[in-house]
């Protein structure tokens, strides 16, 4: 049967991973697409790696601009990351009738609207598979798999990097900075590990997951980014003290007004299978109105788990590549001209519980004070901790959970609480989900 061809570009990490999987599994790979899927030819600016990976098997060139224009390509795999040249890449290759296969989630986070209307003009497919957690197949469970349900919100630990240095700042009561280094030395985190740390690249992948989820067009530009480098070994234990984990999370929620898309620290109750998800593990906890609550686990990055989901697409896309494009399954799940206006909801709307820290003098009628604080903004509180103070320290820490209320309700209390003379320095506040 004729193959499809491939065009590679980036031959690096997943791009090798890519190689050798569909080299290894290529019998079976062929028998579940209905014909071969060959790589043809492969673009990267290390030609010789890209000769030393490919063995003589495919042509190798440094012009990735040459595949997207190459009339025997079908599909262009673009492994390059980045919003510059691989937008240019994509916009070309589309241009030119080919389907694409592609993990850079930040390029569609920030352009998949352009990106899926060309697409869709065009009649041909972008698959993304890789873009979100990797190896595990949270794109096609979320638009085909849960297809029956109302998705009434996802969570998930979406980033490798900050979950290991969380884990590893719980076990071994290490500060954020000690771990970070300590990561970078080991290679598990980038020498710039600042779209990780900071909640970026968390954001880019909770943008698709909630596009898909509800059928909104692709917003990046207004979800909340909230990374991991405030966070204090103290909170971490402060929390496991009363049942909770933190974890970096991404949250899409489906809200009456319209959507919260959000990444931020967040206390998560330690009982939930999710919050065992240590190191650079990821997992996505997904709840749907019929199904209930549903959980993804895997390895969100590396050569072979990023290859086995861009294989996945290069499978998909081989079995629909001559199919009417209107009997697809859609880009963002829903059809293009179904799509939703929900608007993605300003912090100020969002509601979460709060985990808050505050130091006090030790002194009668602080707490008395704070609770009605609490009490006068609505603000219901679910748990309490003292720390017995040091002999002679005159001062200590409180910790208090609330249960859910709104972010400015939040803010607003925090705000009183701060004024009060007792009450020393800043409230560190960290939002709380019970994902139930
Ligand atoms: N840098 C990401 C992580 C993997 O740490 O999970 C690629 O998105």
């Amino acid at each position: 049967m004729k193959p499809i061809n491939v065009g590679l570009i980036g031959i690096g990490t997943v791009g090798g991973g890519t190689w050798t999987v569909l080299k290894r599994n290529a019998e079976e790979i062929t028998r579940r697409a209905g014909r071969p899927i060959r790589i043809t030819a492969v673009a990267d600016k290390n030609v010789e790696l890209a000769r030393q990976v490919t063995g003589g098997e495919a042509r190798v060139t440094d012009d990735a601009f040459a595949l997207v224009n190459d009339p025997e390509i079908d599909i262009i795999v673009e492994l390059i990351g980045g919003y510059g040249v691989a937008k240019e890449l994509v916009m070309q290759a589309i241009a030119a009738g080919k389907h694409v296969v592609t993990a850079n989630k930040a390029l569609l986070a920030v352009h998949g609207t352009e990106i899926f209307t060309a697409a869709q003009e065009k009649g041909v497919m972008v698959a993304f598979e890789a873009a979100v957690a990797g190896g595990i197949p949270i794109i096609k469970a979320l638009r085909e798999g849960l297809t029956a349900n109302r998705i009434e919100w996802a969570a998930g630990i979406i980033n490798g990097t900050t979950n290991f240095i969380l884990s590893e700042m719980r076990d071994k009561g290490l500060s954020f900075a000690d771990v970070l280094a300590e990561a970078q030395r080991l290679g598990y985190a980038e020498a710039d590990p600042t779209f990780d740390i900071e909640g970026v690249d968390a954001a880019h992948k909770a943008t698709l997951i909630a596009s898909i989820a509800y059928g909104i067009p692709v917003q990046f530009d207004k979800a909340h980014v909230e990374g991991i480098t405030k966070l204090e070994a103290s909170d971490i234990k402060y929390a496991e003290q009363l049942g909770y984990r933190i974890k970096l999370l991404g949250i899409a929620k489906r809200r009456e007004q319209g959507i919260e898309l959000r990444v931020h620290p967040t206390l998560i109750p330690a009982k939930r299978l999710i919050a065992n998800v240590e190191g650079a593990m990821n997992a996505v906890v997904v709840k749907g109105d019929a199904v209930g609550t549903t959980l993804y686990y895997g390895k969100g990055a590396g050569a072979e788990p990023t290859a086995s989901a861009v294989i996945a697409d290069l499978v998909d896309v081989t079995r629909l590549a001559t199919a009417d494009p209107e009997h697809r399954v859609p880009h963002l799940a829903f059809q293009p001209n179904a799509m939703s206006k929900l608007p993605i909801l300003p912090m100020s709307e969002i509601e979460t519980g709060n985990y808050l820290r505050l130091r006090v003098e030790d002194k009668a009628g602080v707490l008395a004070d704070v609770t009605r604080i609490l009490a006068d903004h609505g603000i219901s509180i679910d748990a309490m901790l003292q720390r017995e103070p040091e002999e002679g320290e005159g001062e200590t820490d409180i910790i208090i959970l609330t249960h859910v209320c709104s972010e400015s309700a939040a803010l607003a209390a925090i705000a009183k609480v701060e004024a009060l003379a007792a009450v020393k320095g800043q409230v560190k506040r960290i939002r709380l989900e019970e994902l139930q």
